[in-house]
């Protein structure tokens, strides 16, 4: 099976990299990792990455002039590597237009909150402090704007009484694990068809 070609960008821990990375092992997985990028030096990740044998790179912003200069970078690296699709995990920085443009409908991310509610930083404490019954996972194609493109899939999950942030971070973490893979598969399965705001998910 012809396999699709994956890039993941993180800045942090890299468990969705490692959900990730172990669904595209399966012998019925459509794609593999072929590249991992960090804007930081230290991120856990990029460790995980270099551990499981996949090429990684760091690019830290303060070793280029500007987001633009760095985004080229990113340009080179996903091209020679023949990237079809970026998922973005946990990845801390917005991304510019030149990489958008080439990349257009090629970039996904995962969010820790049913989207549009709690875009942005701390959703999981967003959720809590609101008080709202269910939050969830959100992924979603990448736009200009924060947490604001196309939405693909999302996976409701339960707030308690008894919850703080670090419990539904937890709960809602397990989900993410689940929901991005499956997303994936459906992206290089052909399943995923963006039309304006909505993306339609069915057969090729
Ligand atoms: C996840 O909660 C993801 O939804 C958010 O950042 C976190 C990254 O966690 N965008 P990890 O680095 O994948 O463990």
């Amino acid at each position: 099976m012809k396999k699709g070609k994956v890039a993941v960008l993180l800045s942090g821990r890299g468990s969705n990299f490692t959900a990730i990375f172990r669904d595209s092992r399966k012998a019925n997985a459509n794609y593999s990792i072929r590249l991992v990028i960090s804007d930081q030096e230290n991120a856990p990740g990029l460790r995980k990455a270099a551990a499981f044998g996949v090429p990684c790179h760091c690019l830290p912003p303060a070793k280029f002039a500007d987001r633009a200069d760095q985004e080229r970078e990113i340009c080179v690296l996903l091209q020679k590597h023949e990237i079809e699709l970026v998922c973005l995990a946990g990845y801390m920085r917005l991304i510019g237009p030149e990489l958008l443009e080439k990349f257009s409908g090629r970039i996904m991310n995962i969010h820790p909150a049913l989207l549009p509610s709690f875009p942005g930083l701390h959703a999981q404490r967003q959720a809590v402090r609101h008080g709202v019954k269910i939050s969830g996972c959100t992924v979603h194609f990448v736009d200009a704007g924060l947490d604001s493109g196309p939405i693909i899939a999302q996976q409701a999950v339960q707030v308690c009484a008894t919850d703080n942030e670090d419990t539904l971070s937890l709960r809602i973490l397990r989900q993410e694990h689940r929901l991005y893979p499956r997303v994936i598969r459906l992206y290089f399965a052909g399943c995923l068809q963006i039309q304006g705001r909505s993306v339609i998910i069915g057969n090729k």
